[in-house]
């Protein structure tokens, strides 16, 4: 321990919180108000003249931020450490000190050697700053427990979350920094790649997971983890199936760039991969019980000396408040919508614009790279080649993989549509103006209903003949004639003898004709946080972080240097999936599972909890008796005559029975306000452990 990261990018890649916080202090405006205490705004932030202090972990014990807010701004920031170690702890932050002196700013890098010092620092600071703001510090009050904390409420944390209670899990809760659920997620369109399945059988599709792996590692120019590929593809059509088993649809088979065969699955009304997963996890989550905490931001996972998973720090409207956990999944996805990240990894795409949700700004990498994880692939961030450039929709795959082409201004093709996408990208780009139009017509809009939106949105031409369509986009009229009759030509014959394109599904002739202005934008950033294929995140040695699992974008090792359409939702099913299994069997290894004690939003709306009162003195009480599945066991503290901390914990009940029935049986408490147990109607053997367990701590 003590040992941190030190990678070239950690102030670039400083979290969400401080680089805002940083913005707006250096700019403050200063203005009087009415109640006669001078305030500053930016940015709707207010921060009140005074002085405030915060604490927070460091790395021998709690270290102390100080600042002071006069007339023009924030003046002073001050650090202390006294229990951190001399010569590395206590340097820093006299180092820091002198920096803070010499220039006031509320965003500063680590200190080598001493990054755990550091980030107890820069969490104080933050905290400091929000009281400066008036905000109230929550979780230094009454921290908030479960035993699985998944942060990020996209595919691979809402996989992972239902699967760990499809598994047996009892508490696990999610985290999202966003109003509602879906991240990227609900934005993926094309589909879900997966090989050897059923649907593929019944279109008589040959394909094959060592095919499947083939393709993806020459995809990915074999820099993709071997491990991993491996992983995907051989758990690829039982992610299919598992999407189906919770109530998805995905029994439609298409062609994408990059596979040897057709392999995409998409629902079976062609509609966008997305909307269809989400809204099947929402139902899922919900019908499980799991509480997903909207517009809660992770801003830290805590860890103990040993490097032990503890906590997660958050924060929502009102504050920050502290979960204890035993084990974290990271799913907060990628940062391609983080331009200064993109650009310092990748300055190449400096200035792209993005196809991603606003919330992929990196904050996972951050948050694992204060806990000494280790990066792979980072700098691989990949452009999808068609994207309008007004609007920045993206175009999917799927309107080349049912027949599309491309062709430049100058009305002709110029690559093979379905190669893969940093081939179509980079051959775009060297076209003049950078851009190119996606050609096609009524027989591949009516095989995709993903085209309506583009079509809807007012970003497609739609034209009577092909000489229309280049006179309304101004594409060279002659070239686009002679190019789509060629095409058909090619099409018929079964060859594209220009191209090589081996995908040709229509002859591109049925009227009316549609074109859309596509360029590349940034859109899927491959490498992340290092992972195994149990999805333990790992340190740039290759060892363990206990309790730490990861899925998902913000991952790296799956894609190599170039994603094949179709793979990221195979990626965040398939490993999110794992990791929730990996983070219920580890919480098992420790301790095992309890019974949720956050407060879900998912919960019945009408509920209220009364207190629970009791004849028992003041005290904690604790007792187990047998359940269904094993021991269970009951703890809660008595104070004046009122329960607190109630906790009922039978790890091995059944998740779909006992675990469900352990938690009627609190609420049933909590709204009849008595320490007394209602048998639940089909969990008699539970409901009777529990009862016996509260008579037993009763006894105590
Ligand atoms: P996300 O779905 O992005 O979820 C991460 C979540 O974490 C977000 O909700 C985010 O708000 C939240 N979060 C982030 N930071 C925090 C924090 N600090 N605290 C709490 N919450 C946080 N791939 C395919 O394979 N097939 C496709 O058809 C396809 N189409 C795509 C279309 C578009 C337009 C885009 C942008 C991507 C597409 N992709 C596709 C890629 C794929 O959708 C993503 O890679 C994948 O969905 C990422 O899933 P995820 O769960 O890892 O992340
Ligand atoms: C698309 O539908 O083109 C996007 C697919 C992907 O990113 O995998």
């Amino acid at each position: 321990m003590g040992k941190q990261p030190t990678k070239k990018n950690k102030g670039n890649v400083a979290g969400l919180f401080l680089m805002v916080l940083a913005a707006v202090i250096t700019i403050i405006v200063a203005f009087p108000v009415t109640d006669g205490v001078r305030k500053y705004i930016k940015d709707n932030i207010r921060y009140i003249a005074g002085t405030y202090s915060a604490t927070d972990k460091g790395f021998g014990g709690n270290v102390r931020a100080t600042v002071k807010v006069g007339d023009n701004g924030i003046e002073k920031i001050s650090f202390k450490g006294d229990s951190e170690t001399p010569d590395i702890g206590k340097a820093a932050v006299e180092k820091l000190n002198e920096q803070m002196k010499a220039n006031v700013d509320t965003e500063f890098d680590s200190v080598s050697g001493a990054t755990i010092t550091s980030s107890g620092l820069r969490h104080a600071l933050k905290k400091a700053l929000l009281k400066a703001q008036g905000k109230e510090i929550k979780g230094e009050r009454k921290p908030q427990s479960a035993d699985i904390v998944v942060i990020g409420a996209g595919g691979a944390g809402m996989s992972a979350a239902i699967e760990a209670a499809q598994n047996g899990a009892t508490n696990v809760v999610i985290l999202e920094k966003m109003p509602i659920t879906g991240g990227n997620t609900v934005r993926a369109t094309g589909g879900l790649n997966a090989s050897e399945t059923k649907y593929q059988k019944r279109d008589g599709i040959e394909d094959s997971n060592e095919l499947f792996y083939e393709d993806t590692m020459k995809g990915g120019k074999n820099l993709n983890d071997p491990e991993l590929v491996k992983t995907l593809v051989e758990n690829s059509a039982q992610a299919v199936d598992w999407v189906n088993s919770i109530g998805g649809d995905l029994s439609v088979v298409g062609q994408f760039g990059g596979a040897s065969v057709k392999r995409i699955h998409r629902p079976s009304d062609t509609s966008a991969v997305g909307p269809m997963l989400v809204k099947t996890f929402n139902a899922k989550l919900d019908k499980l019980g799991i509480p997903v905490l909207l517009e809660t931001r992770a801003t830290r996972i805590i860890a103990d000396k040993d490097g032990r998973i503890t906590g997660v720090e958050a924060e929502d409207e009102n504050g920050i408040f502290v979960i204890g956990t035993k084990a974290v999944v990271l799913a907060t996805g990628g940062f391609s919508a983080n331009s200064q990240m993109v650009a310092e990894y990748a300055p190449q795409l400096k200035g792209f614009i993005t196809t991603n949700h606003v919330g992929a700004t990196g904050d996972g990498i951050e948050m694992a790279l204060e806990l000494g994880a280790g990066l792979k692939d980072i700098e691989q961030i990949q452009t999808h080649p068609t994207v309008n450039p007004d609007t920045a929709t993206m175009y999917t795959e799927g309107v080349r993989g049912n027949g599309a082409i491309l062709v430049n201004d100058d009305g002709k093709r110029f690559v093979n549509e379905l190669d893969t996408r940093d081939v179509v990208s980079a051959a775009i780009m060297a076209q003049p103006k950078g851009e190119s139009w996606l050609v096609f017509d009524t027989a591949v809009r009516e095989s995709l209903s993903a085209i309506e939106k583009y079509i809807n949105e007012g970003i497609i031409v739609e034209a009577d003949s092909i000489k229309e369509l280049a006179q309304k986009t101004g594409i060279n009229e002659a070239n686009l004639v002679a190019t789509m009759e060629k095409y058909a030509q090619m099409q018929a014959a079964g060859q594209d003898s220009e191209f090589g394109r081996k995908s040709m599904e229509v002859p591109l002739s049925k009227p009316p004709y549609f074109a859309g202005l596509a360029k590349p934008a940034v859109h899927h950033t491959m490498g992340g946080v290092k992972i195994n294929k149990e999805t333990q995140v790992l340190k740039e040695d290759g060892s363990v972080i206990p309790g730490f699992f990861a899925a998902g974008e913000v991952t790296g090792g799956v894609h190599g240097a170039n994603r094949l359409g179709g793979n990221a939702v195979t990626d965040i099913v398939v490993f999110g999936r794992i990791a929730g299994d990996s983070a219920n069997k580890y919480v098992l290894d420790n301790g095992g599972n309890t019974v949720r004690t956050i407060t879900a939003q998912t919960e019945d709306a009408n509920f209220k909890a009364k207190d629970i009162k009791t004849d028992l003195k003041d005290g904690s009480y604790k007792g187990s008796a047998k359940g269904f599945g094993g021991d269970i066991e009951v703890t809660f503290t008595v104070k004046k005559g009122i329960v607190s901390d109630l906790e009922i914990s039978g790890p091995k009940e059944t998740a779909e029975i006992g675990a469900k029935a352990v938690n009627k049986i609190k609420k049933g408490m909590q709204k009849s306000g008595e320490l007394k147990v209602d048998n639940v109607s089909g969990a008699s053997v539970t409901s009777k452990g529990v009862a016996e367990a509260i008579k037993n701590a009763k006894a105590q």
